[in-house]
């Protein structure tokens, strides 16, 4: 039986004022653009955002190869290319919306100008959303000449092929509560750096095992912030690589493959600040990147989080899971168009839980096996104890210790109580979090503090001897024997 069909186009103006409101982040939409330009095979990504006459400007340009006027048409057009549509392995787009949803999001007027190797000139289409709204038609305008030249022609990247991306009106890049527009936007691009920094690593590291590309972003390179300590700084180590396993799933098109790579970072005190700061990004402590990274053709969809499968633990801090996954299983991981978020597929957990369960063992012990090494140490002040029944660890005064022996002996009954209790209350989480956060080093100078000790030990009768062994048994003092015997000779 045929049915009466009542046609229902969208209404161009509020249908793209709905599509603003997508939940794209300024991160989010520019990392969409970087995707395009890599799909696009370019070499370099030359970002610059500005606050220029009150407001705030973003331009895109890179050295891919360039489109013509007929595919810079479709390229503008929602949906002109869509999810099932058969892509190239290094393609990292799906939908045929990133270009026009992540600049709405973001900006009311998105200009694209570009020239592929065929063409004499360049071509350029702009999206006003404005002059959209107003005539209710679903029409981009064409860029003359002149405009064309006004536009590039201070951009410091001029490339002879390639695409200009350039977001006008850009509303969406200030908090609209903020008291000081410019200060925010600054903050949110320095964020925005980070973001890029973290979501393209492994095409912008050195030795990289895909296409490598460079990404400016005002003027200077992105460095890249390796989640895994792959590539450590000089002497200090790379950390290790507990397994790696590749899966192989059905995904719509056929069979596909999925990479399960786990590594345990070094200890935090095997690494330098600046490695820190390469692999957490300023101002986070060392541990906060735990968990599960995945990656679409080499680029960062989701991390930070176990994803429910384990708890964010003290044992998993070292922790970190590479998962790499192809471009032709999206349906399987119901990838997003923001490219942002994705399912793991449910006959992938239970492969990945016990992966976690072997990671996250090493981790732990890498942390305890430094722990305990002052336990090995010859005479510390602290002994480091694990009480099996209880599945507990505690530190307790060593009272093989000369000093402690001696102090302990000279207590009374109640005095003894509140030396357990001080026993009892030592702050490990607080002290373990400024080890994290303040980058505590393990050697330190001799300070008054020690020489202080020093002298009221040695008017109390100890032995040098025994004050020395203290000293140095006792890694969490970081003194070094130089130091040690340096200044218990200046003081006899
Ligand atoms: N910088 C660029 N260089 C060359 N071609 C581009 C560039 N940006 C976009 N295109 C072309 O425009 C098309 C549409 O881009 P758009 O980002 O809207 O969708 P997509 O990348 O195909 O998919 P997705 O929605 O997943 O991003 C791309 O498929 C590509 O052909
Ligand atoms: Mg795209």
């Amino acid at each position: 039986m045929s049915k009466e069909e009542i046609n229902l186009p969208p209404i161009a103006g509020p249908f793209v004022q709905s599509l603003r409101s997508i939940g794209y982040s300024l991160d989010a939409a520019v990392a969409d653009l970087v995707d395009n330009s890599i799909s696009a095979k370019c070499h370099e990504v030359h970002i610059r955002a500005l606050w220029r006459n009150s407001k705030p400007m973003l331009w895109m340009s890179d050295d891919g190869e360039g489109m013509s006027p007929d595919e810079l048409a479709s390229a503008m057009q929602l949906g002109a290319v869509g999810p099932d549509a058969v892509r190239d392995k290094k393609d990292l787009g799906r939908f045929g919306l990133g270009l026009k949803t992540a600049s709405f999001s973001q900006c009311k007027t998105l200009h694209v100008i570009s020239r592929d190797s065929d063409q004499v000139e360049w071509c350029g289409l702009t999206w006003d959303l404005d002059f959209v709204a107003k005539t209710n038609k679903w029409s981009v305008l064409k860029l003359n000449t002149n405009d064309i030249e006004s536009l590039i022609s201070d951009l410091d990247f001029s490339p002879n092929v390639g695409t200009h991306v350039i977001w006008e009106e850009f509303d969406q890049a200030v908090d609209a509560t903020a008291l000081n527009g410019e200060k925010d936007f600054n903050n949110n691009l320095a964020h925005l750096k980070d973001h890029l920094a973290i979501t393209f690593h492994r095409f912008i590291r050195p030795r990289s095992e895909l296409d490598r590309i460079k990404i400016f972003f005002n003027g200077s390179e992105v460095k890249p912030r390796d989640p895994f300590a792959e590539f450590p700084i000089s002497d200090k180590d790379p950390s290790s690589v507990v397994e790696e396993d590749e899966i192989r799933l059905m995904a719509d098109a056929g069979e596909t493959r999925v990479k399960i790579k786990s590594y345990v970072l070094p200890h935090p005190s095997l690494v330098s600040s600046e490695y820190k700061t390469r692999i957490n990004g300023e101002g986070t402590d060392y541990y906060s990147g735990q968990g599960i990274y995945i990656y679409r053709a080499g680029r960062l969809i989701s991390y930070g989080s176990w994803l429910r499968i384990v708890r964010n633990a003290e044992t998993n801090k070292l922790a970190r899971i590479q998962i790499d996954f192809e471009n032709d299983a999206d349906g399987l991981w119901q990838i997003d168009v923001k490219k942002s978020r994705v399912n793991l597929p449910s006959s992938l957990k239970s492969k990945i839980r016990e992966v976690i369960k072997r990671t996250t063992k090493k981790s732990s012990r890498t942390f305890n096996r430094r722990a305990q090494m002052s336990s090995f140490d010859s005479s510390p002040i602290w002994q480091r104890v694990y009480d099996k029944d209880n599945k507990a660890v505690a530190y307790k005064l060593n009272h093989e210790n000369d000093l402690v022996n001696a102090l302990i002996a000279g207590l009374n009954d109640e005095q003894k109580v509140l030396m357990k209790l001080v026993e009892k209350t030592i702050p490990v989480e607080l002290i373990k979090n400024d080890i994290a956060a303040n980058e505590l080093t393990s050697e330190r100078e001799v300070g008054d503090e020690v020489i202080m000790i020093v002298e009221k030990l040695m008017q109390c009768g100890f032995d040098k001897d025994v004050i020395k062994e203290t000293l140095l048994g006792d890694s969490n003092l970081g003194l070094k024997k130089e130091m040690v015997d340096k200044l218990l000779k200046d003081m006899v």
